[in-house]
């Protein structure tokens, strides 16, 4: 062992601490729901999971993971052009690709490795990528790995956008997320689309946090804005409102879907979804086609939560997502509050620099389907004995 670098990286986290910006892993004891079981804290009320329809420890979708692992094993033990792939992956991105209205979809261990997969292979020279500033970490490292000329452009920010349109080389590819993890916010869609159609650039969307919680059958940010063939690329993550396991896709053109196959790197170069997880992943898609009224739940627990985080006098980052962000200011502040929830009995995480901007640290609550109207009642009892007292919020 290397004492003194490890010395220098124990300098580094004692650093951490003393800002008031180190973060502790909880440890569930039980599998993750409105309700889990925290090693440090016993029974919480879980508002920090992006488990968005509650399907994570849905019986309909725990069986048919064991079915799938019953079935095919764990994996194939290699990747998928040299080993084979599983019947059960043709079968989820066979659902993929229809559930999200596009001719193909492809699998990836996480939406990280989709994004990564992606966009160097269709980002090569020549050509620009023009990504939100917001974008989620995946969507920068992995413009990052491409040949493409990259620029970004300010969030949201629609005359921006369209000046890096106007200077960009060869093809133009347009990235961004769907809903921004850590606003809540939705990307302006028809107005990117409108954009991409005008200057002939291919649309790219990772809709991460808006599938399962966006549009009326929950298809997402698309949906959400009827926008159905006229964004060219979905790419997303099954570890969230689709089973919450793991696993990430690529949905889009019959050709795009192929190349991805013969070139990019993460799916040449690592293993397949673990069949338990493709298993659950068509179940969930499976379960919420099924029932709707799930994301009426989820809907009506985000509008009753929100109404009453305003009643208390926060004032919560608006959007239509499930992401009810709360900015307080200085990170220590957000994690000093979202460790009096804890001690409340409410699981919340608390978000600084460098995932926010500086001075920008908030709590970030996420709702889902399956909280009941106590769990809310109970939360906000404890929001309002936890909060700061120099909070803008
Ligand atoms: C927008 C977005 N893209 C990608 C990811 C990564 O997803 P995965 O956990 O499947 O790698 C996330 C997860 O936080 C995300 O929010």
């Amino acid at each position: 062992m290397n004492n003194a670098f490890e010395l220098r990286l124990e300098e580094d986290l004692s650093t951490l601490r003393e800002a008031g910006t180190y973060k502790r892993l909880r440890h569930l004891t039980s599998p993750t729901a409105a309700h889990a079981r925290m090693a440090e804290a016993g029974d919480v009320v879980v508002l920090s999971s992006n488990n968005y329809l509650g399907l994570a420890n849905d019986p309909r979708v725990v069986e048919a993971g064991i079915a799938g692992l019953r079935r095919y094993g764990a994996g194939t033990a290699s990747v998928r052009f040299i080993c084979g792939t599983f019947e059960a992956h043709r079968a989820l991105e066979t659902k993929l690709a229809a559930f999200l209205g596009f001719p193909a979809a492809l699998t990836y261990a996480s939406c990280w490795a989709a994004n990564e997969g992606l966009l160097p292979t269709v980002g090569t020279a020549g050509n620009t990528l023009i990504s939100d500033e917001l974008n989620h970490a995946s969507i920068i490292d992995a413009c990052r790995l491409a040949g493409a000329k990259r620029v970004r452009f300010r969030h949201a920010d629609m005359d921006d956008l369209e000046a890096k349109l106007r200077e960009a080389e060869g093809q133009a590819f347009i990235v961004t997320d769907g809903v921004f993890s850590m606003e809540g916010s939705v990307a302006k869609l028809p107005e990117i689309v409108a954009l991409a159609e005008r200057y002939g650039a291919v649309t790219i969307v990772d809709d991460s946090h808006g599938t399962g919680v966006l549009g009326a059958t929950g298809r997402g940010s698309i949906e959400h804005f009827g926008l159905h063939g006229r964004v060219d690329i979905v790419t997303g993550t099954l570890g969230k409102a689709l089973g919450g396991a793991a696993g990430g896709f690529v949905a889009g053109g019959a050709a795009l879907v192929d190349t991805l196959v013969q070139r990019s790197r993460t799916q040449l170069f690592s293993n397949a979804l673990p069949p338990t997880v493709a298993c659950s992943a068509l179940a969930a898609i499976e379960v919420l086609e099924a029932h709707p009224e799930l994301l009426a739940k989820q809907r009506e627990n985000i509008a009753y939560f929100r109404a009453g985080l305003v009643r208390l006098g926060f004032r919560p980052l608006d959007g239509p997502s499930a992401i009810v962000p709360i900015v307080v200011g200085e990170t220590a502040l957000a994690i000093e509050m979202s460790e009096r929830l804890l001690a409340e009995g409410v699981f919340v995480t608390g978000f600084g620099f460098p995932v926010v901007p500086e001075g920008t640290a908030r709590i970030r609550v996420q709702l889902a389907a399956d909280l009941t109207r106590a769990d809310l009642d109970r939360a906000l009892a404890a929001f309002e004995k936890a909060r700061p007292s120099t909070s803008s919020g």
